[in-house]
């Protein structure tokens, strides 16, 4: 018995070297199982001459033991292979880093944008991407037909439906809704068919816009310009443009010092010292008309800003595209 016990040691030892994952199980019930050949060869110690029992039984013990443990061990090494495969690792090497997303740059400066206006006391709202022509255009004095929505390059859904062309619908749904006084800015995406290094199909606009009693082309003009010192410098010179849009007389065009030479003319600025940033006026008394205000009580002024644009002059890019070409290497900068 002695002899068997010895060599079925050497046979298990063997097989736990060559053991693999599929051949754990069979191993255990071969050799450890209650009808394995551990047991079959215990059930001989009643055979054995009394006086041989108790050294043999301790024995065939110990070399029991002695498997269940190697056998323990191999299972361990089998389910966490790389500690066990005994590969030396170097434990100084510095961890792998998990490569972190971050905001797009156009997020990042729409952000700064409303926590300026924010801290105006201006009130945030987001409106509807699919908008109605009737809140894009009809409330905003542009009739059908009128030549300014030619200006727009509208893709339109239906009809009736659009893609807003830009954020002033939001004026117009705002103050259906509520009654002066406003004071609100409005983030969003708008979208028009046109293509080429300035534009792109989709970008993005803040709309801003204020009604009360006796508001004044003053308080426009102060409001943007604590916005433009606050985003480019302090001292940041404005110049306001007479221009015209359906919904807002007077209406003005702002153009900053430009922002890359100081106003001494250059590239970006094609020479004329002075980059375009916004379109304002004072709200038309016509769209006060058409949302039930009395033009005669309230006034308001209102503005809209190109997210891009401002980007643009803040981080001196000048190729839009860029923007939504997705190309890390560029958003990384920011
Ligand atoms: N909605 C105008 C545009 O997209 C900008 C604007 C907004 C002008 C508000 C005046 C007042 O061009």
């Amino acid at each position: 018995m002695e002899d068997e016990l010895k060599r079925l040691e050497q046979e298990a030892a063997a097989e736990i070297d060559a053991l693999d994952s599929s051949s754990l199980e069979s191993f255990r019930v071969k050799f450890l199982g209650r009808k394995g050949l551990f047991s079959t060869v215990m059930r001989q110690l009643g055979q054995v001459p009394k006086e041989d029992r108790p050294r043999l039984g301790q024995l065939a013990n110990v070399i029991k033991h002695n498997i269940e443990e190697r056998f323990e061990q191999k299972s361990v090494e089998i389910s966490t292979p790389s500690s066990a495969s005994g590969a030396s690792e170097d434990l100084s090497l510095p961890g792998r880093s998990v490569p972190f997303g971050k905001l797009h740059p156009v997020t990042q400066v729409m952000e700064e944008i409303c926590s300026i206006f924010e801290g105006m006391g201006f009130a945030v709202a987001e409106g509807p991407d699919v908008e109605l022509d009737r809140y894009n255009f009809e409330a905003l004095n542009i009739p059908e037909h009128h030549p300014a929505r030619d200006m727009h390059d509208t893709f339109y859904v239906s009809d009736s439906i659009l893609l807003r062309t830009h954020t002033s619908p939001m004026q117009a749904r705002i103050m259906e809704a509520q009654d002066p006084p406003l004071r609100y800015i409005a983030p969003g995406k708008v979208y028009r068919c046109d293509s080429d290094i300035t534009h792109t199909p989709m970008f993005h606009q803040v709309e801003g816009f204020l009604v009360d009693r006796n508001v004044s082309f003053a308080d426009l003009k102060g409001v943007l310009t604590s916005f433009t010192q606050k985003m480019f410098n302090d001292d940041l010179v404005l110049r306001f443009r007479p221009s015209f849009f359906p919904f807002t007389e007077p209406s003005a065009e702002v153009d900053i010092a430009c922002v890359i030479c100081g106003g001494s003319g250059c590239r970006v600025c094609k020479r004329t010292g002075w980059l375009e940033i916004l379109g304002a006026g004072l709200i038309d008394p016509e769209v006060l008309k058409m949302v039930g205000y009395d033009p005669d009580v309230y006034s308001g002024f209102a503005f809209g800003l190109g997210v891009e644009r401002i980007a643009m002059l803040k981080y001196g890019i000048d190729d839009i595209r860029l923007f939504y070409e997705n190309d890390l290497r560029f958003l990384e900068q920011f």
